[in-house]
């Protein structure tokens, strides 16, 4: 018997084209990133966060009518359920909260009566309508997150606000200055699509079950907990917190290295001459250093940044600037890879949706290394 020739194994799916996608497109050569076809730099400081959504979905930018109509039911979905209420109540009060995220999130799907209803959970129409439901109930899901971490009630949303300012006002309980909503605007745009990324092949995968849009997401929102994805922003907080200031960063640095610990914030599996988005947050950045009037964290990160791309050549990704900008808003630390769930949801809402436009069930193979068939001992 001869024996069949081993097939190339891509480990992590490196380089491999698993489809095709109108979405985005990220060009790691010229260090750019594409939403349907517009660069997201200019998207970020032109655009609401919620023309961005109807960009993404519905592959336009809407005219006036189309983005008054979206904010007006985006604007009626907000309040919380009571029995959403219960369920993150139900979670110990220290949960991670990207565990209250996902538990939030899989209980509106048993909480969506449509899904009941033959053909409900493939329908485009009630798709497009979940989509828009998940974007306006997350920020009072993650807001609340942080708030009964602080023994705080709920602050009910504002219909009166866009969603970058609804979600200060129910995080905080006030709307911060320009300059604040500015900066979480543009960490919204930039957080929500990036192609076949780990979260988004996820959603895409169990979308391709043809399973549920709220199914597709808590997986999404599982794949995104992790230090090497979305869980990278917090990460980075935490590393500062443990260098303290500037004059520390390239001992820590060294430490970290010495011990072949990942430094978080550096890095990305795609772009390798550095992150496209992060010029557009390090500038919100700035603007928020100047704001609070943080030179000590702008000098941190300028060290660590620069000591890092001495020592290693591997540049900052969007997680290095928006984990402190997220710090200096005020959020938690573990509130960060939330804020990035409720700005994502779009990009994992718009691929299930092509996903499922144009089926294909993604099942790849694997290569067996165990053992070679043997009997069973009697
Ligand atoms: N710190 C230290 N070393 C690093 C880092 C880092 N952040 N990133 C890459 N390297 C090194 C690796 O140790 C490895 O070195 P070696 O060849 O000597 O073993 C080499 O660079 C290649 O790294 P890989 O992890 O194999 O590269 P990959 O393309 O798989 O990694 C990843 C991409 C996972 C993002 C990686 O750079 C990383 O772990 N970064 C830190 C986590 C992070 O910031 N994630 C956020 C991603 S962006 C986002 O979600 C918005």
């Amino acid at each position: 018997m001869t024996d069949s020739p081993t097939p190339e194994v891509h480990r992590g799916l490196a380089g491999v084209v698993a489809d095709t996608t109108a979405i985005s497109k990220v060009d790691p050569d010229s260090n750019s990133l594409l939403y349907r076809g517009y660069p997201v730099q200019d998207l970020a400081t032109t655009q609401p966060f919620e023309a961005v959504a109807h960009l993404l979905w519905h592959g336009e930018l809407p005219t006036a009518a189309e983005l008054a109509e979206l904010e007006s039911l985006e604007r009626s979905l907000r309040p919380m359920d009571e029995r959403t209420r219960r369920v993150i109540d139900d979670l110990p009060r220290d949960a991670h909260p990207m565990d209250v995220v996902r538990t939030a999130v899989s209980q509106l799907g048993g909480l969506d009566a449509t899904l009941l209803r033959d053909g409900g959970v493939l329908d485009p129409e009630l798709n497009r309508g979940r989509a828009v439901y998940l974007l306006a109930q997350l920020p009072g899901i993650v807001a609340y997150g942080q708030r009964r971490r602080h023994g705080l009630d709920p602050v009910p949303p504002r219909d009166d606000l866009d969603v970058a300012r609804n979600f200060l006002w129910q995080t905080f309980g006030e709307v911060p200055d320009d300059v604040v909503v500015d900066a979480f605007r543009t960490s919204l745009v930039l957080y929500a699509e990036h192609s076949f990324n780990a979260s988004t092949f996820t959603a895409r995968v169990v979308a391709s079950t043809l399973s549920d849009v709220y199914s597709a997401v808590t997986a999404a929102v599982g794949a995104l907990k992790g230090p090497l994805h979305g869980g990278a922003n917090e990460a980075v907080m935490h590393a500062f917190a443990e260098i303290g200031s500037a004059d520390r960063a390239e001992a820590w640095l060294d430490d970290a290295l010495a011990a072949k610990r990942k430094v978080m914030g550096f890095g990305h599996r795609v772009y390798r001459h550095g992150d496209s988005r992060v010029p557009s947050m390090k500038a919100a950045l700035d603007a928020l250093v100047e704001h609070y009037d943080r030179p000590d964290l702008a000098a941190l990160y300028d060290t660590l940044e620069a000591a890092f791309v001495a020592r290693k050549g591997i540049y900052p990704n969007l997680d290095y600037p928006a984990g402190p900008a997220y710090h200096l808003m005020g959020f938690d630390t573990e509130t960060f890879t939330p804020i990035f769930v409720a700005a994502r949801i779009v990009g994992w809402t718009a691929h299930v949706a092509e996903q499922q436009a144009a089926n294909s069930l993604i099942r790849p193979l694997s290569a067996y290394t165990g053992p070679e068939r043997r009997d069973v001992p009697r």
